[in-house]
């Protein structure tokens, strides 16, 4: 007797055993000598391939019986492992395909794991029959796969999910998943595909109902093949890059109920035909390149519960037959050409409606006293011209979840009833409207709550414990911060992200600041702040970035800010401090502006442990003394890189003017200008080799640039002027490719001015006030200048390698920079937003992701 039939006949008697005794204990002692050894062992085998199992899988240790294993399912007649589901259990390792072994294994869910590797056994027979049908790797985002040819293993698939893998080589995963005719659904979202074979008429997808290919690199025409699956019902090509127009053989794609299309660069029409698909029930077609006007017959689709439409090119106005959709849910459409004005016609009959997302310059004709047919949880309508007045209508909504009216010139609000109204919505953005009211005795209860950008005046308004993020920036709010900060809320809060800068409040910054643990972010930069910073600052242990600048705060900065170990980022500029430097900052520092107080005495040697710097700035304060040496010794401004980014635009002051940057995480900056500082600039400032802008310019230095700063290739902004400075301008600053500002003037340079296109580009006046200097773009020219150039080659040594390199970037100085900045500045920032690594990041943002801003966009 083979093992099989011994185990079956156990089970048997078993089962006759339990339906006799009723006896639990009994039966389960009894199923431990029952679990099939070839499942068991091939489960031993993976299970070894898991790093972290014994923390994550105990019972797969302590329990003999397989079956009773976390995520192992056995068939209750035969005993045998059929399902293995381990999604989202932490698991980190390998992933060894030994499970091919258990031949009744038809479900195997691995996905939202960590695994990093696949392996896979040499195929033989036993393999070649395994019953997989459902086969689910997806989220597993390091998981490095060695092409996809072990998926031949696998005979019976109908349900394939590899999403968020990269199978960036995989040329040719159209005709490896060709080889699964049975596939029922296909999900390869996010896998950096770059090839969909737009011009193949047929695959063999008999089976085919749900294909979703969305957050890949096609970038092609629409391909024919996936408009060609006759039993389709579900389609994702989103986020690509696919172009062309829509094809009319989409109408035969009779059982197709969505259609994601977003995010892509599809041209034409929105096509009238469109109309003619009744089946039709998700239908996105944002975010691409549509133009014309969106035809009525869109009206017809009858089955429609989400539509969204966007384009910049999109004309005209809005059809009235949008009202006779009685199944639509949600509504999205934004187009900046977009026209026209909204009548109660386009919401007759939109009873069923959750949330509506409008971004164009639509105006609206609805009685004041409109009832609409549907009780929406999330409006979003921006840059409309809903205003002057806070549209009644909206106060028939009871179960609001999230309302956003940025940007809709809205002037007036009903006082009291709109606060108490807003009170109950979790999530209210108001920014950029223009509404004047007095806040002083209203109590905001939202858990976002954006109200920049407005007019609101009076006192602060009070919080509650609700409040995760608050915006308040840019109002003409007055008077002290306290009643804010200091009110007892009664129980915790959870303030995360507080945003009062540019208004006119007055007094000191408040010593209450021990009971906001939570506090993440605090801007209260621009206002007329006075007095010391009190000791409670060092308490806001959770602090990522603190903004003070431009107030008018005064007195040592003796604060002991060095146990909030998350504080990356502090602004105290433009104010009035006083004493020596402030060193008792954490180690994380990233970013210290300073600039424009009363600061006085050394620059403090602390500075250089703090290892994470990237930017300081102490310009315009009253330091004396030299440069200290230890400064290249502040790895993260010499040579390291730096990976985390934050979503937050900064100004800096760069090249000689304020310029904005949308993520100050890439950049590198030593600014000490304008201060008493004296002594040579020591070389060790020219080692900063990561340094992008360093400002020394207006202080007592001596001494001469040394031709390391050839070295310096990252310097786009190099100010020295107003300095002793002397010697000869070393050929090696010729290296600097990416320079695009330089200032020398008013030092004792002598000698001719290196040779080098850009520094001939350059205005003269950079150069002034050194009366030794001769040679272009001044226009004292040098005694004998051939003799120039046979010096500046002997003193510029390794200056070969320069020319060449410049003659490659010849020309491209500012535009280069500029074009990066523009380029990765967005990226990151993106970047930023999605990771969602911090806790604001995560808890807050993630709703707005979830909801309204971003809502739209999943369509
Ligand atoms: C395994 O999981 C634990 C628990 O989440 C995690 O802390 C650990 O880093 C993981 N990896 C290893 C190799 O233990
Ligand atoms: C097997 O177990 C499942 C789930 O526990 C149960 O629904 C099913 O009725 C059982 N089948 C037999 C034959 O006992
Ligand atoms: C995977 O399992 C096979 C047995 O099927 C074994 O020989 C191999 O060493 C395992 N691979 C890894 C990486 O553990
Ligand atoms: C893809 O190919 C490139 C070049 O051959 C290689 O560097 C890269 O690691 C490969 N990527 C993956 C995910 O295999
Ligand atoms: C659909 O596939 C058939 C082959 O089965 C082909 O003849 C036809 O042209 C295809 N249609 C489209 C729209 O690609
Ligand atoms: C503010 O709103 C106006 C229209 O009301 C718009 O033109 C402008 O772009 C908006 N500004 C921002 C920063 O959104
Ligand atoms: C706020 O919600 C509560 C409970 O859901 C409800 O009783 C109250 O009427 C609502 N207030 C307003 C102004 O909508
Ligand atoms: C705020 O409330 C106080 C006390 O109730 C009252 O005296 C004051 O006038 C109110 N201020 C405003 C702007 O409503
Ligand atoms: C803002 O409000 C103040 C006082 O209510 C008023 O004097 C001022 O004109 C308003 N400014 C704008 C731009 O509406
Ligand atoms: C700074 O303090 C000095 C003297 O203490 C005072 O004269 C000056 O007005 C203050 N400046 C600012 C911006 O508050
Ligand atoms: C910083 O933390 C340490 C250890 O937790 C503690 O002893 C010290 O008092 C703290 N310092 C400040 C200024 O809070």
């Amino acid at each position: 007797m083979n093992s099989f039939i011994t185990s079956q006949f156990s089970i048997f008697l078993l089962l006759v055993l339990c339906a006799t005794t009723f006896h639990s204990v009994m039966c389960s002692t009894n199923m431990q000598l029952l679990c099939n050894e070839k499942d068991q062992s091939a489960l031993q085998i993976f299970k070894h391939g898991v790093l972290n199992h014994s923390k994550m899988l105990p019972s797969w240790s302590n329990e003999e019986y397989c079956c009773a294993w976390q995520g192992v399912h056995c068939d209750n007649t035969t005993g045998r492992v059929t399902r293995l589901d381990l999604a989202q259990q932490y698991l980190e390792g390998d992933i060894n395909l030994s499970l091919l072994q258990i031949e009744f294994l038809n479900y195997l869910d691995l996905s939202l794991n960590g695994f990093t590797s696949l392996t896979v056994p040499p195929s033989h027979a036993n393999f070649s029959s395994n019953n997989i049908m459902f086969l689910d790797l997806s989220f597993n985002d390091d998981l490095h796969l060695d092409g996809l040819h072990w998926l031949s293993q696998f005979s019976s698939l109908k349900y394939l999910n590899l999403s968020e893998i990269s199978l960036q080589n995989e040329t040719n995963w159209l005709q490896t998943m060709a080889m699964h005719p049975s596939l029922i659904e296909l999900r390869l979202a996010s896998c950096h595909l770059t090839n969909i074979s737009p011009l193949i008429k047929y695959v063999n997808f008999s089976s085919l109902v749900t294909l979703d290919l969305s957050g890949n690199n096609f970038l092609s025409d629409l391909p024919y093949w996936v408009f060609n699956l006759t039993k389709i019902s579900y389609i994702d090509l989103s986020f690509n890059l696919l172009q062309g127009e829509l094809p009319k053989s989409l109408l035969s794609l009779q059982s197709l109920k969505t259609l994601r299309l977003n995010e892509n660069e599809i041209n034409g029409s929105i096509p009238d035909w469109l109309g003619q698909h009744e089946n039709l029930q998700y239908l996105g077609l944002s975010e691409n390149m549509f133009h014309g006007s969106i035809p009525s017959s869109i009206g017809n689709l009858s089955s429609l519960v989400e539509l969204s439409i966007s384009s910049d090119l999109l004309s005209g106005t809005l059809p009235t037959s949008l009202g006779q959709l009685f199944n639509l849910r949600s509504l999205s459409i934004a187009g900046e050409s977009l026209s026209g004005v909204l009548s109660e016609k386009h919401f007759s009959n939109l009873s069923n409606l959750e949330s509506i997302y409008l971004s164009a310059p639509f105006s609206f004709d609805l009685a004041s006293d409109w009832i609409p047919p549907f009780q929406l949880n999330g409006i979003s309508l921006s840059k409309t011209n809903l205003g002057p007045k806070f549209p009644e209508w909206i106060y028939t909504q009871r179960s609001l979840v999230y309302l956003e009216v940025p940007s809709s010139n809205i002037s007036s609000i009903n006082g009291d009833m709109f606060w108490r109204f807003l009170a109950n919505i979790t999530q209210v953005i108001l920014s950029n409207n223009t509404i004047s009211a007095d806040l002083t005795n209203i109590t905001l209860n939202s858990e976002i709550m954006f109200i920049d950008q407005n007019n609101f005046t009076g006192g602060l308004p009070h919080i509650s414990a609700n409040v995760i993020l608050l915006d308040l920036s840019h109002n003409s709010f007055y008077g002290p911060i306290s009643p804010l900060l200091c009110n007892k809320l009664g129980r915790k809060n959870s303030l995360d992200y507080l945003d009062i800068s540019s208004n006119f409040l007055t007094g000191k910054v408040p010593d209450c600041l021990e009971s906001w643990k939570d506090l993440s972010f605090l801007l209260m930069e621009n206002n007329m702040l006075t007095g010391e910073i009190p000791p409670s600052m060092g308490s806001a242990i959770d602090l990522v970035i603190l903004d003070l600048h431009n107030n008018s705060l005064s007195g040592n900065f003796s604060v002991d800010l060095s146990n909030i170990t998350g504080l990356e980022y502090i602004n105290l500029g433009q104010n009035n401090f006083t004493g020596t430097v402030p060193t008792k900052m954490p180690h994380g520092m990233e970013v210290m502006l300073l600039k424009s107080n009363q600061f006085e005495g050394n620059i403090p040697a602390q500075l250089c442990k703090l290892s994470s710097l990237i930017q300081l700035d102490l310009s315009n304060n009253k330091l004396s003394g030299p440069i200290p040496k230890c400064i290249s010794e502040i790895p993260s401004m010499g040579g390291a890189h730096r990976t985390i980014h934050y979503p937050f635009a900064i100004n800096l002051y760069t090249k000689g003017q304020e310029l904005e940057f949308k993520d100050y995480g890439l950049l590198r900056t030593l600014d000490l200008s304008s201060n008493n500082l004296s002594g040579e600039i020591p070389s060790q400032v020219f080692h900063l080799v990561q340094l992008q802008t360093l400002n020394l310019s207006r202080n007592h230095f001596t001494g001469k640039i040394p031709r390391d700063i050839g070295n310096m290739n990252n310097l786009e902004s190099l100010d020295l002027s107003s300095n002793k400075l002397s010697g000869e301008i070393p050929v090696s600053i010729t290296n600097l490719s990416f320079l695009s500002f330089l200032n020398l003037s008013y030092n004792n340079f002598v000698g001719q001015i290196p040779v080098g296109t850009q520094i001939q580009s350059f205005n003269p006046s950079i150069f002034a006030g050194n009366p030794g200097l001769c040679g272009a773009p001044l226009p004292r020219k040098c005694p004998t200048e051939s003799d120039g150039v046979d010096e500046s080659k002997q003193h510029g040594g390794s200056n070969d390698d320069g020319v060449d390199n410049e003659s490659l970037y010849l020309g491209m100085g500012v535009g280069f920079a500029v074009g990066f900045w523009s380029f990765c500045g967005s990226l990151f920032f993106i970047r930023a937003w999605r990771h969602m690594y911090l806790k604001f990041l995560n808890h807050v943002l993630d709703q707005l992701h979830g909801n309204g801003i971003f809502g739209w966009l999943r369509l």
